[in-house]
């Protein structure tokens, strides 16, 4: 199919904290599946990662190393644009923009701003926290993107970027695709190892949350060994009932490609030792792909620096097309 005729996938993920087994089975996973059939941008969004103060040598470390684990998890080049946010102009400049036609009262009811700012006093509450989701609506509706595959946690904000677009289209004209969120909905919400009712997070205080996807074999199993399960002893998924267990079920049918039914049935009269202990190597064997290819990777930085350049040039170009529309339609002197 040529390209023009194909879906425009985009989606981004922020180089803060370490990357986990959530975002890989909600996101990464999605992103090298799509790659193959539609027009694909992956971003790393720099400039939402310092909404949240950032330490700038391990903001620029981390930066790098979601680039490399794109790579490693199988993203390539040749498929799909992998580009680093803050290269591209474009996307503060129609954050900007969408921040002075979007409603206070819209963004304040974002969940993740009510959760992120209730961590902290009023005083400690960056705009920039608030104003994620405008930036957000920016980097999708540059490219005129038709799907979003990213994790139920990013569903309302796609759903805002929905009615940004909307609305400037209704007062400009049409400029915008309205985009989709994608979910996969076996994984669209990992929840934490420590905690089955939260989901997994790169920013959960307890380091047993979640299993980064540079985690050591023995540090995978040991978070295993101690993950929460539920009372009782079958091996089932059951949300409802079971949320620790189903939740590792899923897990292990994401990292086998067993569906889970099978699973279910492999440990039929079983207890959680033996499928944690199961799970454990599962996990290992397939996160090592990835992190070999991370190694490599690792050892030449440039070679990962000129990917991204080069994707950047070409995401450049794609969103000039777009911001140069809208600063047309809103009577900007070109
Ligand atoms: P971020 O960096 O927090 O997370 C990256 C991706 O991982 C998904 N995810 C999960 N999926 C399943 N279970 C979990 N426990 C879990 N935790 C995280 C997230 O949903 C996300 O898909 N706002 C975005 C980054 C972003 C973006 C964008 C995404 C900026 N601009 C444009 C799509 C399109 C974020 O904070 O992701």
């Amino acid at each position: 199919m040529e390209k023009s005729k194909k879906q425009t996938v985009f989606s981004g993920i922020q180089p803060s904290g370490n990357l986990h087994i959530g975002n890989y089975l909600g996101a990464i996973k999605q992103f090298v599946r799509l790659q193959d059939e539609t027009d694909a941008l992956f971003c790393i969004v720099d400039e939402h990662a310092i909404t949240v103060p950032q330490d700038p040598r391990i903001l620029r470390e981390k930066t790098l190393e979601v680039a490399m684990l794109y790579l490693a998890a199988g993203i390539d080049p040749k498929k799909a644009v992998i580009f680093i946010q803050s290269q591209v102009p474009a996307h503060a400049e129609l954050g900007w923009i969408l921040n002075t036609m979007t409603p206070l009262g819209e963004l304040e009811r974002m969940t993740q701003f009510k959760d992120k700012s209730a961590k902290s006093s009023k005083a400690g509450i960056l705009a920039g926290l608030l104003n994620y989701p405008t930036l957000m609506a920016a980097d999708i509706l540059l490219y005129q993107t038709d799907l979003v595959p990213v994790g139920k946690d990013q569903k309302q904000h796609v759903e805002l970027t929905r009615s940004i677009a909307e609305r400037f289209n209704n007062r400009f004209g049409q400029t915008f695709k309205l985009p989709k969120e994608l979910l996969n909905k076996q994984t669209a919400r990992i929840m934490g190892l420590d905690n089955a009712e939260k989901k997994m997070s790169k920013s959960a205080e307890s380091k047993n949350n979640h299993i980064a996807l540079l985690d050591t074999p023995d540090e995978i199993r040991r978070k295993i060994k101690i993950a929460v399960t539920d009372s009782g002893s079958e091996i089932k998924y059951a949300l409802k009932e079971k949320p620790a267990i189903s939740n590792l079920v899923a897990i292990y049918s994401e990292f086998s490609d067993k569906p889970i039914s099978d699973i279910e049935k492999m440990y039929f009269g079983k207890g959680y030792g033996d499928f944690k202990k199961d799970l454990a190597e599962v996990v290992v064997e397939g996160l090592k792909p990835l992190q070999e290819k991370f190694k490599t990777l690792e050892k030449d930085p440039e070679g990962v620096l000129k990917i991204l350049r080069a994707g950047a040039k070409e995401a450049a170009e794609r969103a000039g097309r777009t911001i140069k529309d809208v600063k047309k339609k809103l009577g900007f002197v070109l």
